[in-house]
């Protein structure tokens, strides 16, 4: 997939570029900016960034494959194992869609459907905390960047570009009908076995991880019995070590 890069010093977020844009803009353009005003996470999360952070979208509109368009987050975040890796990292995916270092956050990534009658895109929005230094409090507990990791200053562009080429061959895999990003982030996946919070709908809930399934939901027990966790649906907490 060749990718158009668009630049921006500062734009309010470039996921919501690409959304507005979508009908002229090729498959598989990025836009990158320095700075965003509006950022957002999953779950309506604010993403705040500051001088450090790689901040990129990805636009899918070609060949889309509907019915397994909700896999898109894991695969860009297989994508983000793969990238980290060539770095000389070992990092985990706390499911959905967070890149862990040492247990701590490096990386979110926010897939968005653009729909008329019919899914006419995806964008793939991703930050990672490249050469940030400091977090504010309460992140500062559960947030590090590959600076942080590996002791040195990363160039930013060069972490998008191994993005990108890792992400290329788990797309081309995934549109061929290979899904191989799918035993990546089920052997990066750091919930495993561990007993977390589940905010469910309005319901709080402790229950334990077993594992990411072939179909990209999380398999939890609530005492004896099974939940298939959808990512849309489900957010999990006291999962960062020092907040256990
Ligand atoms: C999360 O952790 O919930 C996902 C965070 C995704 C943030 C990125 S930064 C680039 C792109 N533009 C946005 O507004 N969000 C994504």
């Amino acid at each position: 997939m060749a990718h158009r890069i668009i630049r921006f010093e500062t734009i309010p977020s470039t996921s919501d570029y690409l959304k507005s844009n979508y009908r002229t803009l090729s498959d598989g353009d990025v836009a990158l900016a320095h700075h965003q005003s509006q950022g957002h996470g999953r779950l309506g999360r604010v993403w705040e960034d500051d001088e450090g952070s790689l901040l990129f979208s990805i636009l899918l509109k070609d060949h889309l494959k509907t019915e397994s368009a909700h896999l898109i987050p894991l695969l860009a975040g297989a994508a983000c194992l793969e990238a980290y890796k060539t770095l000389g990292l070992n990092p985990m995916v706390k499911w959905p869609n967070d890149i862990l270092i040492d247990g701590k956050k490096s990386a979110g990534i926010i897939a968005e459907g653009v729909s008329q009658t019919k899914l006419e895109a995806i964008v793939v929005g991703i930050g990672v905390n490249v050469n940030n230094t400091h977090f504010p409090e309460p992140l500062k507990q559960k947030a590090t960047s590959l600076s942080l990791a590996l002791h040195q200053v990363i160039d930013p562009e060069e972490v998008l570009e191994r993005i990108l080429t890792s992400f290329d061959s788990l797309y081309k895999d995934y549109s061929e009908g290979n899904d191989t990003f799918i035993p990546i982030i089920k052997a990066h996946s750091y919930l495993d076995g561990r007993e977390v919070f589940l905010n469910y709908y309005d319901e709080r809930k402790k229950v334990k991880v077993q594992g990411i399934q072939n179909d990209g939901r999380l398999l939890v027990l609530e005492g004896e019995k099974e939940l298939l966790l959808e990512a849309g649906e489900v957010s999990l907490e006291n999962v960062y070590p020092t907040l256990k």
